[in-house]
């Protein structure tokens, strides 16, 4: 083996015997450390999920308006809007943890959530669809079919609330 050779040689058996598993054991040893650093404090997901609420709350009172107006323009643009935010998972923003604190103002999640986040998630679902539809019909320009769709939007709202947000 000439010098350049045995140089090379053992630089990659360097490489191989303490680098590389050098930076395994880092790479293993921060995860538990990233994963601190990414999960976001309960505060932080109660704050989004009243913003995301409030963004709702918005959105479907601009279709009120607009098909009171008889504007399918402006029902199609908050619908589509409408149809995003309750189609972006909202169930992942009540994880455990999360049943009492305070974002903008003290939750009014109703602990039910928490105790069987399954039969939650299959509400947000339904609302995901229910607005999916009425975007869908929105497109089209049949204000009347907007407005009986809207109806059913509506009710999956307060069904909801009704059932899982504290009211007193
Ligand atoms: C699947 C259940 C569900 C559906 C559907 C739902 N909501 Fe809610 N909503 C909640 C829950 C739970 C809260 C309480 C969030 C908190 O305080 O942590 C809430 C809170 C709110 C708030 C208050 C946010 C704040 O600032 O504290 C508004 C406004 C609101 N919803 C409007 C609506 C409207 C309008 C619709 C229908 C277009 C709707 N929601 C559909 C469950 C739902």
């Amino acid at each position: 083996m000439s010098k350049v050779e045995a140089r090379f040689y053992f630089r990659n058996r360097a490489i191989t015997r303490w680098i590389l598993p050098a930076l395994a054991v880092a790479t293993f040893a921060r995860a538990p450390l990233a994963q601190a650093q990414t999960a976001p404090r309960p505060e932080t997901v109660i704050k989004w999920r009243q913003s995301a609420f409030q963004v709702i709350a918005w959105n479907a009172g601009r279709i009120k308006s607009a098909l009171a107006a008889n504007d399918i323009n402006e029902t199609r643009t908050a619908a589509t809007a409408l149809a995003a935010l309750a189609g972006s998972g909202l169930a992942a923003l009540f994880p455990p943890g999360t049943a009492q604190g305070k974002g903008w103002r003290d939750t009014t999640a109703r602990a039910e959530i928490f105790s069987d986040p399954e039969k939650f998630r299959a509400l947000t679902e339904q609302f995901a669809d229910e607005t999916a539809e009425l975007a869908r019909v929105a497109s089209g320009s049949d204000p009347k079919a907007a407005s009986e769709q809207f109806a059913k939007v509506a009710k999956t709202c307060k069904s909801c609330h009704d059932k899982y947000r504290q009211t007193d």
